[in-house]
């Protein structure tokens, strides 16, 4: 049977960890060809020796040009073009309002807007026409939590390229989507919630406000993230997707 990204050329920037790596299984056993990123080294080669099939890890920080520009270097050594972008690399830290320092705000906005911009910029050489752009949104773009504002305005940011980039990319044909996962089962979420019975607890919590009366987990939202790419969202183009469990619709 034929697998549905064979002979495709995909990117997930953070792909060594949560729902990157659960993406770049999900597009590794589909066929593709996948480049994932991530800046600890050990990990990129776990995540490598993991994810099995056609997968080639570039050790990077999104939020430094010169490696965004190694990270494509290192694609051009193998490939002409590009056919899927998963600009999923970000994270947070909490900091209510009044606590925020300039380097928690640069920190976040550098990693989530600014890495997420260059990603997709520096691809556009390499994107074929036709190719499909997966942005890393949250539900956190359009709803409120408490100290966690300055990681909310990037994912609003980010929700917002989406719309903006269907138009700039429109003569190209290339879409661009953002997925919004809800609380989702990873390593940051853990750390995010300080590990241990601590996190427990807090998903237990969510997890008690969630319709779908659970978290996520990654393999979910990579589901979502795979459907995006393909051809059967052909005519899916600037929404958010949210895979929350219906966190945000009540
Ligand atoms: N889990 C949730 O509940 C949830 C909900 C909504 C949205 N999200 C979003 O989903 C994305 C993935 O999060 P996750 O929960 O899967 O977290 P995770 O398990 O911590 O994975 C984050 C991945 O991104 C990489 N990364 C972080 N900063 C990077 C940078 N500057 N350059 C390159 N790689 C970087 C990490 O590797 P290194 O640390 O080695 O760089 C890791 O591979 C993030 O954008 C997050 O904001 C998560």
């Amino acid at each position: 049977m034929t697998r549905k990204f064979e002979n495709k050329v995909v990117i997930v920037t953070g792909g060594t960890s949560g729902i990157g790596l659960a993406t770049a299984k999900a597009f590794s056993l589909e066929g593709a060809s996948v480049f994932i990123t991530g800046r600890r080294k050990e990990a990129l080669e776990a995540a490598v020796r993991g994810i099995g099939g056609r997968v080639t890890g570039v050790q990077a920080d999104m939020s430094k040009l010169v490696d965004i520009d190694r990270l494509y270097d290192a694609v051009q050594q193998k490939h002409a073009h590009i056919d899927v972008v998963f600009a999923n690399a970000g994270g947070g830290e909490m900091a209510p309002l009044g606590a925020i320092t300039e380097e928690h705000y640069e920190k976040t906005f550098a990693t989530n807007v600014k890495g997420t911009l260059f990603t997709v910029q520096k691809a556009l050489p390499l994107l074929r026409d036709g190719a499909s752009i997966i942005l890393t949104s949250s539900t956190t773009s359009v709803s409120g939590t408490p100290a966690f504002s300055v990681y909310s305005a990037t994912k609003a940011a980010i929700r917002s390229f989406a719309r903006n980039w269907i138009l700039d990319l429109k003569d190209r044909h290339i879409r661009v989507n953002a997925v919004s996962p809800g609380v989702t089962d990873t390593a940051g979420l853990n750390e995010l919630f300080g590990n241990g019975d601590q996190a427990e607890n807090t998903k237990n919590y969510l997890a008690s406000l969630i319709p779908a009366g659970r978290i996520g987990q990654p393999e979910e939202i990579a589901k979502a993230v795979l459907f995006l790419a393909s051809d059967d969202a052909s005519f899916v183009n600037g929404v958010e997707l949210f895979v929350d469990g219906g966190q945000v619709q009540i």
